[in-house]
């Protein structure tokens, strides 16, 4: 299992990372745009490889591809209609991100061998049959934060921290500096 605890590379180690996939579960389409558009990003800035969206919101859907076009890489945001389908037809480990799981520290090692995940996030209300359908409920801490949070330390856990190297089909990067702005094939601010 990689940990990010230099933070400093994408893939710390020679062993093989799993793909990650994010459900998002009661999505609120035209209250959430912005809470769910920032679990999208961050998904994709820590490396899982899509989003499934439930219900389908076709708005923020074309919002993230946008960012994908200048910023690079595959992610996509993908309709889940039925989020139980997607949870029971998956084929990898699914594991549900809840205050109430089990530690993360202690699921991960059970992670080491998946080749895909699939991590579940809720909304403000979460189906109780989630619980159930899960492979893992697992929380991130066991205080109330946010799921954005939530999904940060699980990939930052499971994939590692991603340096700067620019993701593949990039129009644009960041350069790391001390101070000041600097974005190849962008504007570049002092
Ligand atoms: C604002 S919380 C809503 C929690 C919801 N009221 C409930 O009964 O669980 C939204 C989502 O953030 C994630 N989340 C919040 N705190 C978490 C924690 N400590 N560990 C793991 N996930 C968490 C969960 O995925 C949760 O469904």
């Amino acid at each position: 299992m990689v940990t990010a605890s230099n933070g400093s590379r994408r893939r710390p180690s020679s062993k093989r990372l799993p793909e990650v996939s994010v459900l998002r579960v009661g999505h609120r389409v035209g209250r959430d745009p912005r809470l769910t558009t920032h679990l999208a990003l961050s998904a994709r800035a820590f490396g899982a490889a899509r989003m499934l969206l439930h219900p389908p919101d076709p708005d923020l859907t074309a919002r993230v591809a946008a960012v994908v076009d200048r910023w690079g890489g595959t992610f996509e945001v993908l309709p889940a209609t039925e989020w139980r389908s997607t949870v029971k037809g998956f084929d990898g480990v699914v594991v549900h991100l809840t205050m109430y799981g089990l530690p993360l520290e202690r699921v991960l090692p059970r992670l080491a061998g998946a080749r895909r995940i699939l991590l579940v996030v809720g909304g403000a209300k979460v189906p109780p049959d989630l619980y159930r359908l899960a492979r893992y409920n697992v929380a991130v801490g066991h205080q109330p934060h946010s799921e954005v949070a939530a999904l940060a330390v699980a990939l930052a856990r499971l994939l590692g921290v991603p340096g700067p190297r620019a993701i593949s089909g990039a129009r644009q990067r960041v350069v790391p500096r001390a101070r000041g702005k600097k974005v190849v094939g962008g504007r570049e601010r002092g």
